[in-house]
């Protein structure tokens, strides 16, 4: 499974990137919202730190300028994928640039039925919202499942990126289900490898070796 940071914050992308866990970036008007920075500056600065695939969503709704964005950020970096809305103008812009060779993800996707027509119109990502089902009461992992046997059943090449993951168990479910990738936003990511076992673990070691007085 890759594993995909869903932020702007360039501090997070490089932290996650030094620990060589970085797969790629993911972001959306939110985010990019939140850092108060240029959005093409910012995506070019976050493609000199992964050589990942770096998601930038467009903002308009209508689908030709939905298009002029999505050629205007892939002229940013190579690994640039525009990110576009599960919407009936987005999967028409999906069809144009998919045509024209640009890479697309397709986002706010939270029934099977949009991940199905997003993969036959050639989306190379598609985003399930686990966390904000799961938020309205709904079972967001049952998507991941119903998403992946479909893909599986027909073959389809378009990468199923679980995304809206809230916690460590959502990684850990939506990588046996098989997700090809999980973003996941920062303190996800940070708590990916912790286990109060590790920690009471290592302290004892630790202690106990300074008590034969030896140095490291
Ligand atoms: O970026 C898309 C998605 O991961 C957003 O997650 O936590 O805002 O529902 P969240």
């Amino acid at each position: 499974m890759k594993f995909f940071l869903d932020t702007a914050n360039l501090d997070q992308i490089k932290a996650a990137h030094d620990m060589g866990l970085l797969d790629g970036v993911t972001t959306n008007p939110s985010l990019v919202a939140k850092e108060g920075k240029d959005f093409k500056t910012l995506v070019n600065e976050i493609c000199k730190i992964t050589a990942g695939p770096v998601s930038a969503e467009v903002v308009s709704t209508e689908c030709e300028a939905m298009v002029r964005e999505a050629r205007d950020l892939r002229k940013i970096a190579s690994n640039v994928v525009v990110k576009l809305p599960t919407t009936a103008e987005g999967i028409k812009a999906l069809k144009i640039c998919s045509t024209e060779g640009i890479s697309i993800n397709m986002t706010l996707v939270f029934q099977p039925i949009q991940a199905l027509i997003v993969a036959k119109v050639g989306a190379a990502f598609c985003s399930p919202f686990i966390g904000r089902l799961d938020d309205v009461g709904e079972d967001g992992m049952q998507l991941i499942r119903d998403i992946r046997l479909i893909y599986d059943n027909y073959g389809f090449p378009t990468q199923l990126l679980a995304a809206s993951l809230r916690h460590p168990m959502h990684v850990v479910e939506a990588a046996k289900i098989g997700a090809d990738i999980g973003t996941m936003p920062y303190d996800v990511f940070q708590k990916l490898w912790k286990h109060p076992l590790t920690d009471i673990g290592l302290e004892r070691f630790l202690s106990d070796w300074k008590k034969t007085g030896a140095k490291p």
